[in-house]
């Protein structure tokens, strides 16, 4: 099978891409509006790029009709966003906080979640989550206006919180604590439960 994007449907382009750059981490990013509304969601378009300064990449594409989701408008509006850790434990929470409520309306609410203040950004954090990023945005770069365009979030970590809970001894985190959960494609998830180790050659 072959898929020529410049033939094929976005929808079929975006599913193979999803269903083959997979496992990706998730981003549970929040957000609040320019009244100081929060917003959280899920977002698997998402990656670490740097370390000096710290740098996170996520991707809130347009809506299949074109429209802005509310994170995106948030971050372009505020300029500050938080990474909330994505853990087996939290795993419906995550789910149900990707439904499209409108504008304005808190899906952390939604899920029953607590959040409590960030220090450096507005955006508040998941109370629940094991680890934040409090994040700035440096860029915002689009690729595109149709639907599922991407557009990639710079964000630069301003301050990261760890649970001492997911800290080993020597106050690095261990995945076994941890207990990340990622995205594959169609509807499926994996837990970091089949971990194993290799030395740097
Ligand atoms: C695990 C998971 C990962 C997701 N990843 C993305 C993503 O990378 N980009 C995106 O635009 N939507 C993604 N979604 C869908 C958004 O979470 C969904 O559109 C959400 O309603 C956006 O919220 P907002 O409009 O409040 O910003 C994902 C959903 C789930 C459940």
């Amino acid at each position: 099978m072959e898929i020529d994007p410049c033939v094929a449907t976005v929808v079929q382009v975006y599913h193979a891409l999803v269903d083959l750059v997979a496992p990706r981490p998730i981003a549970w990013v929040t957000s609040i509006d320019q009244e100081g509304r929060v917003n959280l969601a899920p977002f698997s378009f998402f990656n670490a790029f740097g370390a000096n300064p710290p740098v996170v990449v996520f991707s809130p594409t347009l809506r299949r009709d074109g429209g802005r989701k509310d994170t995106l408008k948030n971050v372009q509006d505020v300029g500050e966003f938080v990474v909330n850790a994505a853990v087996a434990a939290l795993a419906e929470e995550i789910n149900l906080t990707s439904k499209e409520l409108p504008a304005g309306e808190n899906e952390a609410v939604l899920a029953g979640l607590e959040l409590v203040p960030s220090v450096k950004v507005r955006p508040p954090r998941v109370a629940r989550s094991p680890a934040h990023l409090e994040c700035r945005v440096r860029q915002i770069i689009s690729c595109g206006d149709g639907p599922i365009a991407a557009n990639l979030v710079i964000g630069e970590v301003v301050l990261i919180h760890i649970d001492d809970r997911v800290l080993d001894p020597t106050g690095r985190v261990d995945p076994r604590a941890l207990q990340s959960i990622a995205r594959l494609g169609r509807d499926f998830f994996c837990r970091t439960t089949d971990l194993f180790e290799m030395e740097r050659p």
